[in-house]
């Protein structure tokens, strides 16, 4: 497995994805456990994208439950539809959110959040876990963002 992550600097968003997935994929190469994987995931994306927020939460019965994560503590559990992470759950598609202030039921977990990103973990066409990511900006994610992200779901798929 890679031992650090190097991005350039002054490079565009697209840039420092495609940068940055390649260097996911052998962070994670040769190692089988899910938990050990997706937490190296966060820090890689929380570090390397300059996310304020990045974290998994898994499908638990009838709510989402707190994985690993990157960034100021959150809230543990979600129900289903609830939130932005709960409505991700219940449509199975990637939701972003310009400003979480607009969006009906945001849950708070921290109130520097601005924007966010949630996409769907599916396994056997089912969704197990979904991928949370918060800024600290409005708008700070749009579909460049949901088409890398969408990438990282598909890895994170093959651990669970
Ligand atoms: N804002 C999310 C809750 C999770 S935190 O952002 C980490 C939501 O509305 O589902």
């Amino acid at each position: 497995m890679t031992e650090s992550i190097i991005i350039p600097g002054g490079i565009s968003k697209k840039e420092r994805y495609e940068s940055l997935i390649p260097q996911i994929r052998a962070l994670t190469e040769g190692e089988g456990d899910m938990i050990a994987n997706i937490a190296n995931i966060m820090s890689a994306l929380k570090y390397g994208m300059d996310f304020f927020w990045i974290g998994v939460y898994f499908v638990k019965e009838d709510q989402l439950v707190l994985g690993p994560f990157q960034g100021p503590v959150a809230c543990s559990r979600i129900g289903f539809g609830k939130g932005v992470c709960g409505y991700c759950w219940k449509i199975g598609k990637h939701v972003i959110v310009m400003n979480v202030a607009d969006f009906p039921g945001h849950i708070v977990c921290n109130i520097d959040s601005r924007s966010e990103i949630v996409l769907p973990i599916f396994k056997e066409n089912k969704v197990v876990a979904v991928l949370d990511v918060d800024g600290d900006k409005i708008a700070n994610f749009d579909e460049t963002d949901a088409h890398y992200l969408a990438q990282v779901a598909k890895l994170i798929e093959s651990f669970i």
